[in-house]
């Protein structure tokens, strides 16, 4: 269903640090990924009330399959139970839940718990929330490229639609307004490339595990003091005045 998202702010949440959460406490890193699915519910609870409207949250990158069978594995499944588990309860409370990437190399169960999910939740409108699962923005950038005809005019409005639909998105989710990564790490790894041209960054030292309601709301303060200018200048203090009715001419 193409439908607009819009009116607040779209956040890109890197989830980073779950193996060093287990690690920490000896336990296996699949732990720190089931403890990191249980802090996925904290930040999808805390998003409306801080005025997010599209939340985009990178669950398993294209690069991911490189890590131990094992671990794909447990990510996997831990994906298709948030879904299966996850979908009356977004019902319920209008988010809607879409997973971006790719599919053909997901499993059938996976494709079926992400379709009937979709399905499912499709016309809640009060969050958009978007699961990376496969996902590359370099990927779905070369796809949305690779479609461009040469007659065709596409300004950057019309390219980012192209981007959406390239990863399955609506095609009409806005730019990403803030990127936030936990853990201390301090990159983009092929995240929402295009999406967040203007987006600004907060890195959380907080682990993923024990991200919640807090850390999401200390970074979208942190978002609020920024000033956005977009390439422009600094609004100077007559422009102001001048906007107020109540500057010189
Ligand atoms: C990065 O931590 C995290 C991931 C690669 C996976 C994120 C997955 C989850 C939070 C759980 C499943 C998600 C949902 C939506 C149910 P890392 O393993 O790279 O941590 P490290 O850098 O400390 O090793």
């Amino acid at each position: 269903m193409d439908r607009p998202v819009t009116g607040g702010l779209h956040v890109g949440l890197i989830m980073d640090g779950n193996g060093r959460w287990a690690r920490a406490r000896g336990l296996p890193r699949t732990e720190g990924h089931r403890r990191g699915a249980s802090a996925v519910r904290r930040a999808v609870e805390a998003a409306p009330g801080l005025g997010i409207t599209t939340l985009t949250l990178y669950a398993f990158s294209a690069d991911n399959w490189r890590r131990p069978a094992a671990e794909v594995s447990t990510l996997m499944s831990l994906l298709e139970s948030f879904l299966v588990r996850e979908r009356a309860r977004c019902h319920r409370h209008g988010v809607r839940l879409a997973v971006i990437g790719r599919r053909d190399r997901l499993s059938p169960a996976l494709n079926r718990a992400i379709d009937e999910t979709e399905r499912a939740t499709r016309d809640r409108t009060r969050l958009y929330l978007r699961l990376a699962v496969d996902y590359s923005s370099r990927s779905a950038i070369l796809a949305a490229a690779g479609a461009l005809t040469s007659t065709e005019p596409c300004d950057e409005t019309a390219f980012l639609r192209r981007v959406n639909r390239a990863c399955h998105s609506d095609p009409q989710t806005p730019p990403v307004d803030l990127v936030i990564r936990t853990s201390g790490e301090q990159r983009l790894s092929d995240f929402l490339l295009f999406e967040s041209a203007y987006a600004e960054l907060v890195f959380l030292d907080t682990l993923w595990p024990d991200f919640d309601g807090d850390d999401m709301r200390r970074a979208v303060a942190r978002f609020r003091r920024r000033e956005r200018r977009y390439g422009g200048l600094k609004p100077r203090n007559d422009d102001l005045l001048t906007l107020h009715g109540t500057g010189p001419g």
